[in-house]
């Protein structure tokens, strides 16, 4: 398995082009579905090992598609679709495999798809999807591991989330647009990924209104046509290297991605002392010293965004005073925290609220990656720490940086992959 082995303490300066957003990406892929002809081109796909699973479950459903890894795009033709299973080698391996639910319900009446199970983050059930699509007019049963779906056919409806769910709402958006009639979605989740899916289905003809409101409304087409679609920039990878910037005490400017989509995020960076220039075109960050310590809750967009509280976690251990972290979207995200400890940081946690104790330096030492964020929040920490730093299972953060130990070696860190 591969590992990381970091040099920290080096303060890094440069530039980074910000990839295509994985969490629009995968949404976006999965939308071809919809399409019944032609071949839909997707640009600005990143090279990621959860683009790669969605293609296996798309292949496996009976689609085509072709990745041309040198241009970052695919081309999909789903006119050969036959398949309506999910199975759980796949949906363990990426859970928003079950974005598939929406599509194949809409487009063959059916779909059978394993539940994905707990994961390293907390239990994330699928209630609120299982809820609307019912509301829809599906019925399912549970068997065996699989929750398996029928719709005859899928109608409009209003949907009430509990709660905002990112995934929940590209998931009924894909299957409204072939509903018959009108579907509503109250409380639905504004994330920028959600708008960009909306954008995509609306230029291949389905009619849409509202997203990044709370309230989107989707009225019915009978089809959709191919689509030309280029994903919008990773906010949370851009993020990732700003706050290496700040943590090495350095100066990083991340290129392509929208300021408007980090507004939180760069105003916290900026409360904690890390100077920030905004351009149409960039963000610069950088911090001379320590971070000043902060209070952060994470919340739905356009709150601050869970996937990167282990990041900002990182940055407040250097902080000078003691910072609160309160994660209020998923249950169970603090597996960093034992790790950020073995690097000399000083954080108790009670339910899901993490106290940092900001420490004038971390030192290096072997951590463990147990999801992607986790893993990116210890490789800022390790490029901040004095030392030598090995970070393991790092195929969790593979799954969402595109080779991040390239790019942050093109700002001047030294870490090395070693297979
Ligand atoms: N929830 C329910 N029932 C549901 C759906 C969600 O209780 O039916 C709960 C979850 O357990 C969680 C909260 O609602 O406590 C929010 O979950 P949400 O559904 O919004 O998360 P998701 O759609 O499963 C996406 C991203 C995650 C990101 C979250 C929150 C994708 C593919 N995944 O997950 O990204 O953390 O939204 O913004 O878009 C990552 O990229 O590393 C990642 C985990």
């Amino acid at each position: 398995m591969d590992e990381f082995h970091i040099r920290g303490g080096i303060r890094l300066e440069g530039e980074v082009q910000v990839g295509g957003a994985k969490n629009a990406a995968l949404p976006i892929l999965i939308a071809a579905l919809l399409v019944e002809d032609g071949e839909s081109v997707i640009r600005n796909v990143p090279d990621l090992r959860d683009i790669h699973t969605c293609l296996k479950v798309l292949g496996h459903l009976g689609v085509e598609s072709e990745f041309d890894r040198e241009q970052s795009t695919i081309r999909l033709d789903a006119s050969g679709l036959t398949g309506v299973e999910a199975p759980y080698e796949l949906m363990q391996q990426m859970r928003a495999s079950f974005l598939v639910m929406g599509p194949l319900l809409a487009r063959m009446g059916k779909a059978r798809i394993s539940l994905p199970g707990g994961c390293a983050i907390g239990p994330r059930p699928v209630d609120q999807h299982r809820k609307a699509f019912k509301a829809m007019g599906a019925s399912f049963e549970d068997e065996g591991g699989y929750m398996a779906g029928t719709a005859d056919p899928l109608h409009g409806a209003t949907i009430f989330f509990d709660r905002p769910s990112h995934t929940g709402t590209e998931n009924v958006i894909m299957g409204a647009v072939l509903a018959e009639g009108t579907t509503t979605i109250v409380n639905a989740a504004c994330d920028p990924e959600v708008t960009d899916l909306a954008q995509m289905l609306r230029a291949a003809g389905a009619i849409i209104e509202g997203e990044g409101s709370t309230n989107i409304t989707i009225e019915g087409v009978e089809s959709l046509r191919p689509f030309d679609h280029a994903v919008m920039a990773d906010r949370l990878e851009a993020a990732t290297f700003l706050i290496a910037g700040a943590i090495t005490g350095g100066q990083v400017t991340v290129r392509g991605v929208r300021a408007e989509d980090l507004r939180i995020v760069l105003a916290k960076l900026e409360e904690m002392g890390v100077e920030i220039t905004t351009t149409e075109e960039s963000i610069t960050a950088s911090l001379d010293g320590r971070p000043k310590p902060t209070l952060i809750t994470t919340y739905p967009f356009p709150g601050f965004p869970t996937d990167l509280q282990a990041a900002i976690m990182a940055l407040t251990s250097v902080a000078d005073g003691t910072s609160v972290i309160r994660e209020t979207v998923f249950e169970d995200r603090f597996l960093h925290v034992a790790e950020l400890a073995r690097l000399g940081a000083e954080i108790r946690t009670v339910g899901d609220e993490a106290t940092i104790i900001g420490v004038e330096n971390l030192s290096g030492a072997s951590v463990m990656a147990s999801d992607i964020r986790a893993g990116a929040g210890l490789v800022l920490a390790c490029l901040a720490a004095e030392g030598d730093a090995v970070i393991t299972r790092v195929y969790h953060i593979d799954r969402g940086y595109e080779h991040i130990e390239d790019r942050l070696s093109s700002l001047g860190a030294r870490i090395e992959r070693k297979v």
